[in-house]
């Protein structure tokens, strides 16, 4: 996020009603209207299908902000001056009276404050209604305004590679590229953001990030909720769709990605575009050597009867889509050239934690005894990006005593004790980051298009052959067998975080 004023916005919220409205949009607002960050003149138009009044709008905004915002709850006070200038239309989106409608609202509120204003359309709808309300706005010309007006799209982008052009040939028709701003929310984490910072403002680690002092990178995210309310959309997406297209991919491009030249949004989105274009493709029939597979059957999560995946509300009992994935990607460039990258996500796993792990190779040679090195380990760096938010260094240390012991320990950073606040929330970050202006933390058509080239293999594969084995997992483990066995025929294992305990060891877990 850059500093500096921020011009008069109006918000448009298309699914001013809906759950990420509710749930996100609305308590990173009000947030970040008490952090001051929000313009002078700002005004939010919600609009959606569901005949309301303003007020009834205004109190669905305010409920959102008051359940999930990080500041507590909302005070009345401050809630009264945001309040005047929250509106709402409602209306049919593949309707052009909607569109005119919207037009006029602008040119009354610009009205108001006495000179025109940034225009934010944010397309909080499922992603069946997008191409109507984007030709809505291009037939009401209301998205000719290159520089005052912007779009703002959440994924998916595309359930393939060939749709994800459809889409971005369709939002290309009406919008220029640099008004489109594709939300990838865990780049608005600031444990992601901060992986740029710590490789390229300090010296120390850049010399050694590459093939010859790293063994492999590992990236975990691991869910604990299962699809909750959204049994529908994820029978369509599955893991590999849902995360890994998107979120652990950005997170690779930020480890291995080359150095940018300056603090530029479309020179880092090149930087990262290459490492997306470097990735090597994955023949068809060898997916089986590079990814697997995994859905929950029913199990046990912190003492409470977890459902299986096909018991959920709006999936197919005999449901092939996977809750669990894990692959294995090499980059094909200089710098990483057959060093493996693991990636792996899964939902009702036992212990909810996102990470990335750089494993350094051993030691070219073993100086101390060997009985001096029974706990030896490999260096590694862990960028622990939630719950906790932290970076920690593994090395080995002597053990005080007579005897020469080795032991691994640990160097820790964490954000909270080093800067004793809280982070903000992915879509404050986002949010400001649009009406700013600034697009560095979003993705461009090309990155999102080569990261569906390089897992379009594995769906392909996987449609063809469907699973026989699922359900092959039970919540509250940290996934299929075959996931280790994936890792270790390459004679490595998952790094355990020490926030994940043994399943085994949990009471609830049933045998
Ligand atoms: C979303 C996925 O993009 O990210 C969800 O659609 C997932 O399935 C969520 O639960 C995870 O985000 P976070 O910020 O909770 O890690």
């Amino acid at each position: 996020m850059i500093a500096h004023p921020i011009e008069p916005t109006i918000l448009v919220i298309f699914g001013g009603m809906g759950d990420l409205t509710w749930r996100k949009l609305s308590p990173a607002l009000y947030n970040l209207y008490l952090d001051h960050h929000l313009p002078e003149r700002f005004a939010i138009i919600g609009l959606d299908m569901k005949k309301l009044s303003p007020n009834e709008f205004n109190k669905r905004l305010r409920d959102g902000a008051n359940s999930f915002c990080r500041c507590g709850s909302v005070d009345d006070d401050h809630w009264n001056l945001i309040s005047p200038n929250i509106s709402y239309i409602s209306g049919n989106f593949s309707e052009p009276a909607i569109y005119a409608a919207l037009g006029e609202a602008f040119k009354a509120q610009e009205k108001n404050w006495g000179g025109p204003a940034n225009h934010i359309f944010y397309l909080a709808t499922p992603p069946g209604i997008v191409e109507s309300i984007v030709r809505g706005l291009g037939a009401a010309r209301l998205a000719h305004d290159r520089r005052h007006t912007r779009i703002v799209a959440e994924k998916p982008f595309g359930h393939n590679l060939d749709s994800a052009v459809a889409l971005n040939s369709m939002l290309t028709a009406v919008f220029d590229e640099t008004q489109i701003y594709r939300i990838d929310h865990y780049l608005g984490k600031e444990t992601v953001q901060n992986i740029l910072a710590f490789r390229f403002a300090n010296a120390l680690f850049e010399p050694i990030w590459d093939r010859r002092y790293i063994d492999h990178v590992q990236i975990t995210v691991a869910e604990q909720v299962g699809v909750e309310h959204r049994g529908a959309y994820y029978e369509h997406a599955g893991a590999l769709r849902d995360m890994i297209q998107n979120h652990l991919m950005q997170i690779l491009c930020l480890i291995a990605m080359e150095p940018m030249v300056s603090f530029d949004a479309n020179e880092i989105r090149n930087k990262k575009v290459d490492v997306l274009r470097a990735i090597r493709p994955i023949a068809e029939d060898k997916v089986v050597h590079h990814a697997v597979r995994g859905q929950y059957g029913a199990g046990w999560i912190e003492g409470q009867k977890i459902a299986a995946y096909r018991a959920e509300p709006g999936v197919a009992p005999d449901s092939p889509s996977e809750t669990f994935a894990a692959i294995k990607l090499f980059v094909d460039n200089w710098r990483w050239q057959d060093v493996p990258f693991y990636l792996r996500t899964g939902k009702r796993l036992h212990t909810p934690y996102s990470e990335a792990t750089i494993q350094f190779s051993p030691v070219p040679h073993q100086s101390f005894p060997t009985s001096a090195t029974l706990a030896w380990q490999p260096n590694h760096l862990t960028i622990r990006i939630q719950p906790q938010e932290e970076i920690v260094l593994g090395f080995q240390a002597k053990q005080p005593g007579a005897n020469l012991h080795l032991s691994p320990v640990n160097m820790h950073f964490s954000y909270q004790e080093t800067f004793k606040t809280r982070s903000p929330e992915a879509y404050e970050t986002l949010l400001a980051d649009v009406m700013l202006g600034d697009a560095t933390l979003f993705m461009r058509s090309d990155q999102v298009e080569c990261s569906w080239s390089a897992i379009m293999p594995i769906l392909n594969a996987w449609e063809n052959t469907p699973p026989v084995e699922f359900p092959n997992y039970q919540a509250g483990t940290m996934g299929p067998e075959a996931a280790e066995v994936l890792i270790a025929q390459d004679g490595r294992s998952w790094i355990q975080s020490p926030l994940d305990q043994d399943p085994e060891k949990d009471p609830g877990v049933s045998g």
